[in-house]
């Protein structure tokens, strides 16, 4: 039998939070109570000051295997993940090959049985992510695939990608989709602007993101297929999402960190650092975007975590691949964004949005892992994260547990860290060190 025991902190039920300490016995949470005594040889775990609540969910992490493992690899993102106060990840497909077969979800799915935290796979909608041929989405489903995408690029054509919703609503799936219309984003390596001219740097324009936002969602009122809009960057592009959900269309979008935090101006620099898929944005959407999460409009906030090694992502602005880590610091973004007047609102685009979207909830019958999202009641899988709002810290790309060192927020001074990251019961992370 294995005891762990949460004390002092704050728990964060679905309501409201509750000073108390928390018992886990074997995996769940056995016992909340106002105070509980340490039993003997029982971990104790010091969560004064700290939020104590559901571990947050990933539902979009580049983990680089197989086939780029000199970026990173399922062991070193799922390291990152911990570090981050993340108990669960959902893989992206976009690796070399493409997991576009139950053969390749299922090797990404056992390497991710030995790392430190849950890893649920996204398998891809078409073959090799070309956007020609689906991919044999029922027999990955078969394996607990319950997320398809061609992320890297968005399905471009609207007939395929209306065969792919058709086919993935008989499923029961979620098709997440990369919305940039290739024709529109015009091979552009930032924000198409008054900036982009400025710098002489071909742009992408926002229409190249709306425009799929809005054609998908006209393909869901067709289809009813269930669709999550992945990395929404636009104010429009969320307009479009709140339209529809109020339409009662089954739509969800979540946002990224550097697109509520950066805005296209960090591009002036020429450093690759800032360059992304989609682009980082004007101030204006930035504004929009923390307005959203702040008021509780957004599903998800997901990292986009895309490592890249040094050797490729140290190149000029116009030739460096997009992308930027995200797994480590991107609480502390959200925390920044959201306010520390608002843990609830902070858990729900962290924890229980996602993990209701990935399907990864107690209720969620169909996936093979343990329950994640949870209310922190008694008799929950123990996946927690004991998250400190007040603690300060200052980036360093050197001490990185991820394998890349591409964030753009080196030498940054980001306030809200995990204390501990709990997995199945286990502690994974504590005070910044992997257990
Ligand atoms: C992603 C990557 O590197 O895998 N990069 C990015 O800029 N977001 C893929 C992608 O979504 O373009």
């Amino acid at each position: 039998m294995t005891s762990l025991l949460i004390q002092g902190g704050q728990v964060v039920g679905r309501k409201e939070l509750t000073r108390a300490d928390v018992r886990i016995v074997d995996g769940r949470i056995t016992e909340i109570a106002t105070q509980l005594a340490a039993q003997p040889g029982e971990r104790v775990i010091d969560a004064s000051g700290c939020w104590v609540g559901p571990g947050f969910v990933d539902l979009h992490t580049h983990l680089r295997e197989p086939g780029k493992e000199s970026a990173e690899n399922v062991e070193t993102g799922a390291n990152a993940a911990a570090l981050g106060g993340y108990t669960a990840v959902l893989a992206m497909p976009n690796t070399e090959p493409t997991l576009d077969s139950v053969a390749m979800v299922s090797y990404v799915l056992d390497r991710g049985r030995s790392a430190r935290v849950e890893v649920a796979v996204a398998g891809a909608i078409t073959i090799g992510r070309l956007g020609q041929q689906l991919a044999p989405m029922a027999k990955m489903a078969s394996l607990g695939v319950t997320v398809f995408t061609d992320d890297g690029t968005g399905v471009q054509d609207a007939g395929v990608m209306r065969r792919a919703m058709t086919y993935a609503a008989q499923l029961g799936v979620t098709l997440a989709q990369h919305c940039e219309d290739e024709a529109l984003a015009a091979g552009g390596v930032m924000n198409e602007g008054s900036v982009s001219s400025r710098l002489g740097l071909s742009g992408r324009h926002a229409l190249a993101e709306e425009i799929m936002v809005s054609r998908d969602i006209d393909l869901v009122r067709l289809t009813g297929c269930p669709m999550h809009f992945l990395h929404l960057s636009t104010a429009r592009s969320l307009e479009l999402v709140r339209a529809a959900q109020s339409e009662g269309l089954p739509v969800t979008a979540e946002i990224a960190p550097h697109h509520f935090t950066l805005d296209e101006s960090a591009c002036e620099t020429f450093d690759p650092e800032f360059k992304v898929h989609p682009p980082l944005r004007t101030a204006a959407d930035v504004a929009a975007l923390r307005e959203a999460l702040r008021s509780g409009v957004v599903d998800a906030v997901a990292t986009d975590h895309a490592p890249h090694t040094p050797e490729s992502k140290d190149m000029a602005f116009d030739e460096a691949p997009p992308g930027m880590l995200g797994l480590e610091h991107a609480a502390s973004l959200t925390l920044d964004a959201v306010g520390e007047d608002r843990p609830l609102v902070f858990f729900d685009v962290l924890s229980r949005g996602p993990a209701a979207i990935a399907r990864l909830r107690a209720s969620d019958t169909r996936v093979r892992h343990s329950a994640h999202g949870g209310d922190m009641v008694v008799g929950d899988d123990a996946n927690i994260v004991v998250f400190d709002p007040s603690t300060t810290y200052v980036v360093d790309r050197f001490a990185l547990a991820s394998k890349a060192r591409n964030t753009p927020y080196h030498g940054r001074e980001l306030r809200g860290r995990a204390r501990a990251t709990i997995v199945r019961g286990v502690v994974v992370q504590e005070s910044g060190e992997l257990c």
